[in-house]
């Protein structure tokens, strides 16, 4: 029995799915420990966040849940409080939260989740000699580093006193990911896989490749176990996870080499992948949509800009015109994809012209669904040193029009969606009212329509009644 028997704990994550899956990893390893869930955050024993830096207001929800923190360390004598995440790979951040945030137990990074149980003992030990030095009890005097020796905390943050029971872990980059990892997972029928790790792309507004490392790739083998093994387990559903699939090398295997590949796994219903580059989708991949039956027609292709010149500034290595020929491609192979995607406006040197052509490009796909930003200065990125940065009543009023425009868009095409038949995978009951569930269709578009909740993990035929900006509603079909 380990030290953590028993304790409860509750994890807050910020960020993409590549954090949501860390978190799932870490809720694994302490279920592994013997922890459980905490039924409410303020009684948990262990409390992690989980940070992400990608935008500044990121960094704003950090600090406003780290105070909230503050005050249940104080009401609750043995609380630890943990933080991790992609924040804590910039220097900076670890410095802030070492020296303002000082009763921050444990503080690591996106490299060393495998170790949170080896960390947290390491921690209970801290404490019961520092109780002990308190008491007299011997060890008082002691200077050995409190560090478990692994070899992987970056010097400068090392802890040297034996009155300071913090534990702080970081590693810049790991040049292999630890497999075999356990996962208590959202959901039963559905799961996150990762296929790679890191991003070598270096788009110049962007931290991803400073928190992340260099690309890595798992081999296909481990991914391919992982995957049956889920599958046995009642998953029918798997998301691949990766800064940029595309470029996914495992041994001699590319992105659609193991695509293909899960594709004749028994019992796996749906494949999806998050997030493709368009500086390097491949015309075979394209192919696979029509060859391989469990994969989904939907691909989620972040263009950024309608620009070429901005795309050029932004290193994304594509123009505006390869973009929308990827589109056509894609469409002519796929009559029936789904396309959803990222842009940013506001972005240093962007005109109004620029901007426009955004709004052309976007009115010219027809995305099902977009995620639009406001440009964020990443301390660190090259952008957040290129002049002419736009000023926030400029990038706010953009936005609002390309959000306008974005969602009449979605809408139209959400309309359109009545009267069809489509499968929907269920998920589970809606927030709002129990006799509802919600689900996905191939195409990943949201729909709710009235069932039993026996049906979650179920593929099932909806009729679509209705299509809103942002899910469809629909019935059971008999
Ligand atoms: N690897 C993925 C995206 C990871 S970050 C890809 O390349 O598509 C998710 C999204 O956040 C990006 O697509 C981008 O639109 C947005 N983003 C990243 N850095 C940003 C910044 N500094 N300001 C605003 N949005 C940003
Ligand atoms: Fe960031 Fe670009 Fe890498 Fe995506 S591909 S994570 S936007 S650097
Ligand atoms: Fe954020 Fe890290 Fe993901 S910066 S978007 S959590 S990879």
């Amino acid at each position: 029995m380990s030290g953590l028997t028993g304790k409860t704990y509750n994890i807050i994550t910020f960020g993409c799915q590549m954090n949501e899956h860390d978190s799932e990893t870490m809720a694994g390893l302490l279920q592994r420990e013997g922890c459980f869930p905490a039924a409410d955050r303020a009684e948990a024993d262990i409390v992690i966040i989980n940070t992400c830096s990608v935008r500044e207001n990121a960094d704003k929800r950090f600090f406003g849940t780290l105070g909230q923190l503050k005050k249940q360390k104080a009401l609750r004598p043995g609380f630890i409080a943990c933080v991790c995440g992609c924040m804590m790979q910039q220097e900076h951040m670890v410095t802030a939260v070492k020296q303002q945030y000082p009763w921050v137990d444990i503080v690591f990074g996106t490299h060393n989740i495998d170790d949170l149980p080896g960390m947290l003992e390491e921690l209970l030990v801290n404490r019961r000699k520092q109780a002990g030095a308190e008491s007299g009890a011997g060890l008082s005097g002691e200077t050995t580093p409190l560090l478990s020796g692994r070899g992987y905390t970056l010097a400068k943050h090392e802890i040297r006193s034996a009155k300071d029971s913090r534990v702080i872990r970081l590693m810049d980059d790991r040049p292999v990911m630890p497999e075999g990892l356990p996962a208590k997972r959202l959901f039963r029928h559905k799961a996150f896989v990762n296929i790679m790790y890191g991003c070598n792309n270096f788009c110049s507004y962007c931290i991803v490749p400073y928190t992340r490392g260099r690309e890595k790739s798992r081999r296909p083998e481990d991914i391919l176990r992982e995957v049956r093994n889920l599958t046995a387990n009642g998953v029918r559903e798997v998301t691949l996870l990766g800064q940029n699939v595309n470029s996914y090398r495992g041994g001699d295997w590319n992105f659609a080499d193991l695509i293909h590949a899960l594709d004749e796994i028994p019992g796996l219903d749906r494949i999806r992948f998050m997030t493709s580059h368009p500086k390097d989708l491949s015309d075979r991949l394209i192919a696979s949509f029509a060859q391989c039956a469990s994969l989904c027609h939907y691909i989620h292709l972040p263009v950024q800009a309608g620009s070429s010149r901005t795309l050029e500034r932004m290193n994304r290595r594509y123009t505006r015109e390869k973009y929308l020929d990827l589109v056509h491609r894609l469409r002519d192979a796929v009559p029936d994809i789904t396309i959803s995607t990222d842009i940013i406006v506001g972005f240093p040197g962007e005109t109004e012209e620029d901007f426009e052509e955004t709004l052309s490009l976007a009115e010219e796909v027809r995305y099902d669904s977009a995620f639009t930003f406001l440009y964020s200065k990443r301390k660190g990125t090259p952008a957040a040193e290129f002049p002419d940065q736009i000023s926030e009543e400029d990038k706010h009023r953009r936005f609002d029009r390309l959000v306008a425009c974005m969602n009449a868009i979605s809408e139209e095409k959400n309309a359109a969606y009545a009267g069809r038949v489509e499968q929907v995978l269920v998920d589970g009951v809606s927030k709002k009212d129990s006799r509802v569930l919600n689900g996905r269709t191939d195409g990943f578009k949201l729909v709710d329509f009235p069932g039993d909740p026996s049906l979650i993990g179920k593929i099932v035929p909806v009729r679509i009644t209705e299509g809103k900006t942002f899910s469809l509603r629909g019935a059971l079909e008999p």
